[in-house]
C-alpha cells in the first residue's frame, strides 16, 4: 500500500500533468499533425442512459501501455485497477490487454458530461472521450388543486413537469361530452366558465422516456333550475304524489308550499322525500282540503327557482263510462247524449204518429 502511495501520487501527479496538456490548452490549437490528432485523441459517440440504469464505460488498450486510467471530467475514477472516486456505484468491469471498462450503476443527473479513457503508452499518451446523456423521466412537480367555482368565472389550471428531455405538457378535459377542451401549455385558462365545462382535467407530461399523468377535478356550481311541473288529477281517497325536478350545483335543497303556507314532512297523511335532483310530496289518501295549488322552491346557495303543480280531483268513474274504457271520464255526457240519441229520435217519431190520431 505503501508502494502503491508513491506510485499513486507519481501515477495522479502525471495524468494531472498530460491531462493539462491533451485538454486545457485552447481548443482552436492544432494538436501536432492531422494523422496524430485522428489517432491518439477519439471522441466516442454521446451515451445516452435512463436515470437509474447503469452505463458501461470501455476504451480500447494496446500492448505497450504503462498505465491507464478512466476520469470524469478531471478527476480520477480509476488508475489501472486502483479505484480512485469514492463513489459506490462505480466500479470496475475489465481491464486486460484490449479492454479497459467500468460502470457506473444508478445513473443521475449528475453523472451526466464528459468521461475521458487516458491510456499511456511508451511512445505516446491517447485519449477516448465519451458524453455521457442522461434522460429523466417526466414527473408533474405541480398541479392545481381540485377546485369549485362559480358558473362564470375565469379559471387558469397550471400543470408543471421535470424530466429530461423537456417533458411536453398537454391538458383535456375528460368529461364524455368532451367538448374539445385541450391545452398544449402549462396552463390551460378557461374564461367565463359553463357547467358543461365541469369534470376532471388531465394533464399529461411526455418525453421520450416515459408519461406521468395526473387529473383535477373542477366542479362549476350553478343556481338551480326546475323542470315545469305538470298538473296531478287524483281521485278523491287515492294516493297522490306531485313530483319536482332540480338541476343544481351543489345539489338543491327542496321546499313545498300551498298557496303561500310551508309544508312540513310529518303534516297529516304527507311525507316529502328528497332524492338527489328529486322531490316528491305524497298524499297517502287525498281530501277534498287537498286539491289546491302546490309550489316547489329549489334552493342552493347561489339561488332559487320554483314552479307550480296543481292536485285537481278527478271524479269517480261510474259503471256504464267504465265499460267505454280510457278517455270516458272526460267525454262522459257527450257520450251518454250520444248512446240516447237513437232511441230519443224513436220517441220523438212514437210520438209524432200519436198526435196524428
Ligand atoms: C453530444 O452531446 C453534447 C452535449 O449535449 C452535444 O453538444 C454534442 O453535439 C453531442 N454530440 C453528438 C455526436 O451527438
Ligand atoms: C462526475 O462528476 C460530477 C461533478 O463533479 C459528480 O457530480 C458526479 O457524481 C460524478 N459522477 C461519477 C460517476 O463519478
Ligand atoms: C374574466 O376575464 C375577462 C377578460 O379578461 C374580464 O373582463 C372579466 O372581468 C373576468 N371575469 C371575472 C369574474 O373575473
Ligand atoms: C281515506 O280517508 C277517508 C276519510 O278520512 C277514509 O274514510 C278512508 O277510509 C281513507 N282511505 C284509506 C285507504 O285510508
Ligand atoms: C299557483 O300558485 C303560483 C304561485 O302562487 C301562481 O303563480 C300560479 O299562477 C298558481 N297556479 C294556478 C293554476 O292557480
Ligand atoms: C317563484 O319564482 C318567481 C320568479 O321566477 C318569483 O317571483 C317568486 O317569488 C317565486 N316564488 C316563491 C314561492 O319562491
Amino acid at each position: 500500500m505503501r508502494a502503491f502511495g508513491h506510485l499513486g501520487a507519481w501515477w495522479r501527479c502525471a495524468t494531472l500533468l498530460s491531462l493539462r496538456l491533451m485538454f486545457f490548452l485552447p481548443a482552436g490549437l492544432p494538436v501536432r499533425s492531422q494523422g496524430d490528432s485522428q489517432s491518439d485523441n477519439k471522441v466516442m459517440d454521446n451515451v445516452t442512459v435512463r436515470q437509474g440504469e447503469t452505463v458501461f464505460l470501455s476504451c480500447a488498450q494496446g500492448d505497450f501501455v504503462t498505465h491507464t486510467a478512466w476520469l470524469n471530467r478531471s478527476s480520477i475514477l480509476y488508475a489501472g485497477e486502483d479505484k480512485w472516486s469514492v463513489d459506490p456505484r462505480v466500479s470496475l468491469v475489465t481491464l486486460n490487454q484490449e479492454e479497459f471498462s467500468i460502470k457506473i450503476e444508478n445513473v443521475d443527473m449528475t453523472d451526466e458530461g464528459q468521461y475521458i479513457c487516458a491510456v499511456q503508452t511508451s511512445s505516446k499518451p491517447r485519449t477516448t472521450s465519451v458524453h455521457i446523456i442522461v434522460q429523466v423521466p417526466p414527473k408533474i412537480m405541480s398541479l392545481s388543486k381540485d377546485i369549485v367555482v362559480n358558473e362564470g368565472s375565469n379559471v387558469t389550471l397550471m400543470c408543471s413537469a421535470s424530466g429530461k428531455p423537456e417533458p411536453s405538457v398537454t391538458w383535456k378535459l375528460l368529461s364524455p361530452s368532451g367538448h374539445g377542451l385541450s391545452s398544449d401549455d402549462e396552463y390551460l385558462e378557461i374564461p367565463a366558465i359553463t357547467r358543461q365545462r365541469a369534470g376532471m382535467y388531465e394533464c399529461t407530461a411526455v418525453n421520450e422516456v416515459s408519461t406521468d399523468v395526473q387529473t383535477v377535478e373542477l366542479t362549476v356550481n350553478y343556481a338551480p333550475s326546475v323542470v315545469e311541473g305538470k298538473d296531478v288529477g287524483v281521485t278523491l281517497g287515492q294516493r297522490g304524489v306531485l313530483q319536482c325536478e332540480a338541476d343544481a350545483v351543489p345539489q338543491a335543497d327542496f321546499e313545498w308550499y300551498r298557496d303561500d303556507r310551508r309544508i312540513f314532512n310529518g303534516f297529516d297523511g304527507i311525507e316529502i322525500e328528497d332524492d338527489g335532483a328529486l322531490s316528491k310530496l305524497t298524499f297517502f289518501n287525498v281530501s277534498e282540503a287537498d286539491y289546491g295549488n302546490y309550489t316547489c322552491v329549489a334552493i342552493n346557495k347561489l339561488g332559487a327557482a320554483n314552479t307550480s303543480i296543481v292536485l285537481y280531483e278527478i271524479i269517480e268513474p261510474t259503471s256504464s263510462t267504465l265499460l267505454q274504457g280510457p278517455g270516458a271520464v272526460q267525454d262522459g255526457n257527450s257520450a251518454t247524449t250520444g248512446t240516447h240519441t237513437p232511441a230519443c229520435l224513436l220517441l220523438m217519431v212514437a210520438l209524432q204518429l200519436l198526435m196524428r190520431f
